[in-house]
């Protein structure tokens, strides 16, 4: 990935300041990681509150061996985009929705955390900062990675005596390998991701952790990604390593309902809304493995994956594929005003978008 960026260009401190775009390929982007200009950091020990933070160029952090988030970790992550839009605009999509749900893991975690309106304004001084970063409209956007942790030294269990804030950037295109095109994913039947009581409704670190090795043997086996069910039942769908999953059963949508298990995405709430002033009827509930059977139409929703449709699923060793494994009608249908509405190319009449 790194071919892809000029390094005496990115290296230059006064560039950034001239140039209203880096000179790379914006044609093949992933989604890896790839160095920008400046990081966003702002500190407070425990039981304070942050409150001045400050851009700094882009490099690694220093850190206490005995960190709380190293030891234990005590750590959230969010994720958001900005689009750069035709008239040269950068729109951040429902940014005080990721300050929010990292207020809430805060909670869960123990750990203190910014202010929604410290939030997007950290947010947009680091686009800002970046905005040679940002691709051209229709190229990608410029992925935000938010995280929050216990940077203070613990020897013995307990919440970090200091905290810090940082926000880093990368421009990033389709996160699947296979781009636009369907995925298939494999039921995981013995390992879990969440269980009841846990953290798996938060965006804790240690969540995705956990995933690994499932995710690793299910590419190793072909498939894109691994589909989680409740550890109590095995039976009901909960959500893929990465993103939330729908069902499309006659015009019928359904998703997994929010109860403590299931990452409560900014994309999933987002589809609901969108799905249903598109006429949709849309249902939160409980949603078993076997109405994958007999399912329409399968995607996923993510702030990286977007709206990725599901060719097929398998599930003990059974294949089910939907739409001949193409891209389904909703699927499309559903991805195209997402997207349109993040890009600026629509109305937002949900005052969604963040304009820079
Ligand atoms: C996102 O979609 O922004 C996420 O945080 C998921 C991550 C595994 C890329």
């Amino acid at each position: 990935a790194s071919s892809l960026f000029k390094r005496d260009v990115v290296l230059s401190d006064t560039y950034s300041e001239t140039a209203e775009l880096v000179d790379m390929d914006w044609d093949n982007l992933g989604f890896a990681f790839l160095p920008t200009d400046y990081m966003y950091i702002m500190k407070c020990a425990r039981g304070g509150d942050f409150s001045k933070g400050e851009l700094q160029r882009f490099g690694n952090i220093e850190m206490n061996p005995s960190a709380g988030v190293l030891n234990y970790g005590q750590g959230l992550f969010e994720g958001l985009k900005a689009y750069r839009t035709k008239d040269g605009n950068i729109l951040l999509f429902r940014p005080e929705e990721n300050a929010l749900r990292m207020k809430q893991g805060a909670e869960r975690m123990c750990m203190p955390s910014p202010t929604v309106e410290q939030f997007v304004e950290a947010v947009k001084a680091t686009v800002l900062a970046n905005k040679r970063w940002v691709p051209p409209p229709g190229k990608g956007s410029l992925y935000i990675r938010p995280l929050l942790m216990g940077s203070g030294a613990v020897l013995g269990l307990a919440p970090a005596p200091e905290y810090t804030f940082l926000i880093y950037v990368s421009p990033v295109g389709n996160y699947f390998k296979e781009g636009v095109a369907p995925i298939h994913l494999v039921v995981e039947h013995e390992l879990h991701r969440a269980t009841p009581g846990g953290t798996g409704g938060v965006k804790t670190i240690g969540n995705y952790a956990a995933v690994l090795k499932a995710q690793s043997a299910a590419k190793a086996r072909g498939y894109s990604d691994v589909l989680y069910l409740d550890c109590v039942n095995k039976r009901y769908l909960e959500e893929v390593s990465s993103c939330n999953i729908f069902v499309v059963k006659d015009n019928v949508i359904s998703t997994p309902a929010i109860k403590g298990t299931i990452l409560p995405g900014i994309t999933r709430k987002s589809i609901i809304d969108v799905a249903r002033n598109q006429g949709f009827q849309v249902e939160e509930r409980l949603v078993a493995v076997d109405e994958l059977l007999d399912a329409d139409e399968v995607f996923c929703t993510g702030t990286a994956v977007v709206v990725s449709p599901v060719g097929s699923i398998t599930y003990l060793g059974k294949r089910v594929s939907y739409k001949n494994e193409g891209i389904g009608e909703v699927s499309q249908q559903l991805y195209s005003v997402l997207t349109r509405l993040q890009m600026g190319l629509i109305e937002d009449k949900m005052d969604w978008t963040v304009e820079l």
